[in-house]
């Protein structure tokens, strides 16, 4: 098969017991429910879901590449200028999909890509430090057009290329991505001319990787792009025809509800035992979190809800974080990412036929340790009562990391209705973002600031 798959063997109750695994009867049990949830979203595809058409967008697919390839060769280096859902997409592709090297050795002709998606001084300045921005191409990403750190980063860097290379010139280095028509983004698209691309209506920044968002930048460094979307496709189609037992989607978002709601798992860990498919942990931890972590029901009733995303890379993390995996609190369930066919063979030498300790590994292949780790792992967790799951790469490609984008968008989207919450909004966000406008003195926001500056203690206590 060459699509990516759910199994969920050690996540049930036939292999750790009732108490922390799904029985059977309670996934069925759940099943007219997570249909109903399926139609419920599916109602609302090509109407105000729009993330849903993303991999069929085949124009603006084409838009994307006619612009990569204008620009081929001309730049060293290619800069996001982007934070959440405008960031995390592109962080993901560029580490699956291209060499975990590709920005210490580009390959000839190809640019670096960095994702600054941070307004820490010490980030950006010492980027200033390294890098030129007249070799540089910013993609400046922002679906809101006015988020304070993309703004602050966009003026930065705007004016670094307009010191050596004028007002006219600074232009062909900087391209837009924004809504159509709201926000100071686009308005300042308007006014300098510059080359622009469109966060569609209905398409959320967690929810936008297979929009110009996340395909620009992928493009510019040579990823397949078309393969990532054809993987997407492929995954929505199944997931629209698949029965409820053979729809990975719906099984995982069933298990989420379960884990949390009837089994009392707070934390959900994506434990990638893949080293390029690390960020797609990251992505998937804002898409979780920032979708189903919600203070309110539709209904407007209090309920606080929301797992606890938490990110895992394997082999690496079995010596830092398995200990409290297998021995700790029973508030985890654990989702492995794991890969059946990796790129590279590295065989291992004998070098010390003496020594059993050393040269039991010799001849054998770093794949079957990293693979041997894995399920060692997968044992652990099971012996120790504590639900696994694995999704399957039958390879590092850019079909199954497509297809694995889609699955869990539309898990996701399932996760709200069965959760109740709204999953396409994001109030504690927007909170943040007001309060930071606010104390950077925008106008508007005077009244916001002045309670924060009267509310909470009088007294500091600090230590
Ligand atoms: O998913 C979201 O909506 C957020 O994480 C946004 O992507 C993030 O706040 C950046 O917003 P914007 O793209 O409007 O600059």
């Amino acid at each position: 098969m060459d699509r990516i798959t759910l199994d969920l063997t050690n996540a049930t109750s036939d292999a750790i017991g009732p108490d922390h695994g799904i029985s059977s009867e309670e996934l069925a049990g759940l099943r007219d429910a997570a249909l109903k949830a399926q139609a419920a979203v599916e109602a609302r595809r090509g109407a105000d879901l729009r993330w849903m058409d993303l991999p069929y967008a085949h124009e603006v697919h084409d838009e994307v590449l006619d612009y990569a390839s204008s620009v081929a060769g001309r730049f060293k280096n290619v800069v996001v200028l982007g934070i959440g859902g405008s960031a995390l997409g592109n962080t993901a592709l560029h580490a699956a999909l291209s060499s975990p090297f590709h920005d210490l050795a580009p390959p000839a002709g190809w640019p670096r890509l960095f994702v600054l998606d941070n307004v820490d001084p010490d980030l950006v300045g010492e980027w200033l430090d390294h890098f030129d921005p007249a070799e540089t191409l910013f993609n400046v990403i922002s679906k809101s057009g006015g988020t304070a750190e993309t703004m602050s980063q966009f003026l930065l860097f705007r004016e670094r290329l307009v010191e050596v290379l004028g007002e006219e010139g600074h232009r062909e280095h900087l391209v837009v991505t924004t809504d159509a028509e709201k926000g100071i983004l686009r308005e300042i698209v308007q006014r300098e001319g510059y080359q622009s691309f469109v966060v569609p209506d209905g398409v959320g920044g967690r929810f936008s990787v297979l929009s110009p968002v996340g395909l620009l930048s992928s493009a510019l460094v040579g990823i397949d792009i078309k393969g990532v979307l054809a993987g997407a496709a492929s995954m929505d189609e199944h997931c629209k025809q698949a029965s409820f037992e053979e729809n990975p989607a719906l099984n995982y978002a069933c298990l989420q509800w379960l884990m949390q709601e009837k089994k009392a798992k707070n934390v959900a860990v994506t434990f990638s035992y893949s080293h390029r498919l690390r960020a797609l942990a990251d992505w998937y931890a804002q898409l979780l979190a920032e979708s189903i972590g919600k203070r309110t029901s539709r209904s407007g009733d209090d309920v606080h809800k929301g797992p606890t995303p938490v990110r895992a890379v394997g082999v690496t993390d079995q010596h830092s974080q398995v200990q409290l995996y297998v021995e700790g609190p029973f508030d985890k369930w654990f989702t492995l990412l794991s890969v059946t066919q990796p790129d590279h063979a590295v065989p291992l030498p004998s070098a010390y036929p003496d020594l059993e300790g050393a040269e039991y590994l010799a001849g054998r292949d770093l794949g079957e340790l990293f693979t041997a780790e894995r399920e060692g792992t997968k044992v652990a967790l099971t012996e120790a009562g504590r639900p696994n799951v694995s999704i399957v790469f039958p390879r590092v490609d850019a079909r199954s990391v497509g297809q694995y984008l889609m699955m869990m968008e539309l898990a996701v989207a399932v996760m709200g209705e069965l959760y109740d919450v709204d999953a396409f909004d994001q109030p504690g966000v927007e909170a943040g973002k007001i309060a930071a406008y606010a104390l950077m003195g925008r106008a508007g926001y005077e009244t916001r600031r002045g309670e924060i500056e009267g509310a909470g203690p009088t007294e500091r206590k600090t230590i």
